[in-house]
């Protein structure tokens, strides 16, 4: 039931920690997995690597800024030249500043909106619009999993960019539900607790965010990058087949801790 045999996926954000968990973990399944990365090109390289070895040939990788309208399109056009068919989509890409609500500029908010959440929305509907002759690459039976975060719904200090656009990400994907269940295609979003990954980098106040997650996670540890591929991995396959418009909250019973 777990098994991705055949499937052809794409995943965004794969030089990051939870993206490259996630691509090994569906090409151990069987999937041949196609990656997107935006500057870090030795994680992205590293990416490939481990999924040349998993699958016995280099993926196919591909460069994008979502912040950028323009290589948005252009990213969404190579994909559907080098696919005839997306099976797994999972958008695990993400950027933002971590600062306070009168630090913020609107600069600062447009980019996050654009990279974490306007992303998701050209993306499927640059696939669902492959071309008049060739209709949709999401074929009857794909499954799409993009990634949120806590902030979607809980208000946590520096975190107001990333925040609003993780919930329009949510909101976006609950729309997508409704609108690509009728075709087969399904929508979920993965919404891990704190994963030590180098994105907790740029957090300002990191240490402390790190002792509050240890020390209130009812199951008593921090989320890893395979934690939450394994749901992802979970989410993608016939086994999650009437899971659809759902958010998964992949955090050890941190967000139900009152
Ligand atoms: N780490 C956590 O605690 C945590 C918690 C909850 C949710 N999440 C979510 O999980 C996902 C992965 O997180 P992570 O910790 O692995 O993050 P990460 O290490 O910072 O990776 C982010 C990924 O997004 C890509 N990216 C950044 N800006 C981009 C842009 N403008 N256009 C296209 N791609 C861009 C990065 O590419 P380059 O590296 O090549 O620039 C990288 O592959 C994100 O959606 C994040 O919000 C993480």
């Amino acid at each position: 039931m777990l098994d991705l045999s055949g499937k052809q996926a794409l995943v965004t954000g794969a030089s990051g920690d939870i993206g490259r968990a996630i691509c090994r973990l569906l090409a151990a399944r069987g999937a041949e997995v196609g990656i997107a990365y935006f500057s870090d090109h030795e994680r992205a390289r590293a990416t490939a690597a481990e999924l040349e070895a998993l699958r016995g040939r280099a993926p196919s990788v591909f460069r994008v800024n979502f912040g950028d309208t323009a290589s948005s399109e252009a990213f969404v056009k190579a994909v559907c030249a080098e696919f005839d068919r997306i099976d797994v989509l999972v958008h695990a890409a993400a950027s933002g500043v971590f600062r306070g609500v009168h630090e913020l500029t609107a600069r600062h908010l447009d980019w996050a909106m654009d990279v974490n959440a306007r992303s998701l929305f050209s993306l499927v509907q640059g696939l669902i619009q492959a071309g008049p002759e060739r209709g949709s690459l999401l074929a009857r039976g794909a499954s799409i999993v993009a990634l949120s975060s806590l902030g979607a719904v809980r208000a946590i200090p520096q975190y107001a960019a990333v925040a609003a656009s993780k919930a329009a990400l949510e909101a976006i994907a609950r729309q997508l539900a409704l609108e690509l269940g009728p075709a087969g295609v399904r929508i979920n979003v993965v919404s891990p607790g704190l994963v030590p990954t180098r994105a907790l980098e740029h957090f300002p106040n990191r240490a402390h965010l790190v002792e509050v997650a240890s020390s209130r996670t009812p199951l008593g540890r921090l989320t890893t990058p395979e934690d939450v591929a394994n749901v992802v991995g979970f989410l993608c396959s016939d086994a999650a087949a009437m899971v659809h418009g759902q958010t998964l909250h992949v955090d050890g019973g941190y967000s139900v801790v009152g």
